[in-house]
């Protein structure tokens, strides 16, 4: 029934690879501290996150040979605690006919104490990457969690069922279980490109039944829904979706492609989801393919990609490409998703600062407080100013700096990385309500990342930054006099 084959050989090919490579990209000062990112070459987005026998379990899609994208592999690292995580072998290579192309994106889930793996098998038939290829949805098997066995009934779905269903672009399964059933969700588009998720049934993994689309995009929502995610949490179902090619809308949508979510309510007997509006999970520039779980306090906790398709990636002349983001509890407040840090990061924590009450006005640097992997907390009352905001990464010999400015006539936040350094530039703005007329900020630098976490969780943005090294100066800004209420700052250290 499973099949090893070529498998093993092609994952210890690469094995090889990564391991020829690793020295190389130890020593490059944008290597993250705790994010995780790969030990040499490419990765994207997370895969098969999971819990299994008492462990978290990450995937992603990596390409071992080169630091830009190719055939795709899953990467894989594990963790007690979502913090520290462990690089294991690599756990899916493309070795079959059905997926020789890449082992695309797709996701985990226990079953009688096995982990399964349903992911895209990708080929193509010509050189348009556009028509030119052959996507179905495969099986793999573990019994440890470490090594996976192809299963020799692929593929489980050999093709885009009939209907306005596009018959090429077909990608992406995503797990969970409902009563005694599974289910999973597969991204898509209609035969005239508009993004669309399908639903299926199965009871086995193995025999998978096309129930309905189970939604899609209204004209607006982009032309391909890739990476679709399900889950029930705090009384609704949320499909999270990352929609290929919307239009820019306001402030929203500036990114190639977006990452958000639709709520509402799934029929499990029609297929049917009836929801809402679509909305962002992160306003910054990197924040791609969400996957979530829901761990074993019941906690629902996100990770994503955190870089962009087409993105300018200085990292890459390094020998490596791309990180995730820290996990995010999710939770649901006045009907939106909120994100925030996972507890645990607080782990990390080491040489607190703490400041009360302190006024600004004009700039104010902070002499001896610095860094490039930290978290800072920061309450700003902001009295009768009307423009104030922080600079992190900063150095004035380089005229370096990442900015994040409030403007208070229009409620906006922004993040401007136009003098970050190398790599990309430019700004993203968010509509930020102040409570009591106080901003509250968490910030989280790691190397070559920002994640800016806006009152509790209402609002993030999370960004790639290639700063020099010695570009760590952190300093306020304030047209007229503001209070930092509270000021906080940790160095967060540990090497992956
Ligand atoms: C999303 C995506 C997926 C696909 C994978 C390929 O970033 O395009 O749709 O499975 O990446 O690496």
């Amino acid at each position: 029934m499973w099949i090893d084959s070529r498998h093993q050989e092609a994952i210890e090919r690469a094995a090889l690879s990564i391991r020829h490579n690793m020295k190389k990209v130890s020593g490059d000062h944008w290597r993250p501290n705790y994010h995780i990112s790969t030990e040499a070459f490419w990765m994207n987005d997370p895969n098969g996150f999971s819990t299994f026998k008492n462990e978290y379990h990450l995937f992603y899609q990596h390409h071992p040979y080169s630091a830009e994208w190719g055939p795709m592999f899953w990467g894989h690292v594990k963790s007690e605690d979502l913090v520290f995580w462990e690089h294991l072998p690599i756990a899916l290579a493309p070795s079959e006919d059905y997926d020789l192309d890449g082992c695309f994106s797709g996701s985990t889930i226990e079953k009688d104490g096995f982990l399964y793996a349903l992911y895209t098998g990708n080929v193509w038939t010509g050189n348009d990457q556009d028509t030119d290829l052959r996507q179905t949805q495969c099986l793999a098997v573990s019994e440890d969690g470490v090594h996976f066995n192809k299963s020799s009934k692929n593929p489980v779905i050999s093709s885009a069922p009939n209907g306005d269903i596009h018959p090429h672009h077909f990608r992406d399964p995503k797990m969970w279980k409902h009563g005694d059933d599974y289910y999973c969700v597969v991204g898509s588009r209609t035969k005239d490109q508009q993004g669309q998720a399908l639903l299926y049934r199965s009871k086995d993994l193995i025999d998978w039944h096309f129930m309905n689309v189970m939604a899609k995009s209204d004209g607006q929502l982009g032309y391909m829904w890739e990476c679709p995610d399900f889950f029930h949490l705090d009384g609704q179902d949320v499909l999270m979706i990352s929609p290929q090619g919307m239009k820019p809308k306001d402030y929203r949508y500036h990114n190639l492609h977006q990452a958000g979510y639709i709520q509402g309510k799934l029929d499990y007997e029609t297929g049917m989801f009836s929801h809402g509006d679509f909305r962002l999970l992160d306003y910054g520039f990197d924040f791609y393919a969400p996957q979530t779980i829901q761990d074993f306090q019941g906690r629902r906790i996100m990770v994503a990609w955190m870089a962009m398709w087409e993105s300018e990636m200085p990292e890459q002349k390094n020998n490596w490409a791309g990180a995730m983001t820290i996990p995010r509890e999710l939770t649901i407040q006045d009907n939106e998703i909120i994100s925030n840090p996972i507890l645990e990061i607080e782990k990390l924590r080491e040489n607190a600062v703490q400041y009360k009450n302190i006024t600004v006005e004009g700039e104010h640097t902070f002499n001896q407080i610095s860094g490039d992997s930290y978290e800072l907390e920061v309450i700003i009352d902001a009295q009768a100013s009307l423009t104030f905001g922080v600079k992190v990464r900063k150095s004035e010999a380089l005229n370096q700096e990442t900015l994040l400015m409030y403007n208070r006539a229009e409620s906006l936040l922004e993040l401007n990385r136009d003098r970050s350094g190398s790599g990309p530039k430019g700004s993203r703005v968010v509509p930020v309500k102040l409570h009591d007329n106080k901003l509250c900020l968490r910030i989280f630098i790691d190397k070559s990342s920002i994640e800016v976490f806006i009152n509790n969780g209402e609002k993030v943005m999370s960004a790639r930054i290639y700063p020099d090294q010695t570009a760590k100066g952190i300093s306020f800004f304030s047209e007229k006099e503001i209070t930092l209420i509270k000021f906080q700052k940790w160095d967060l250290n540990k090497s992956v």
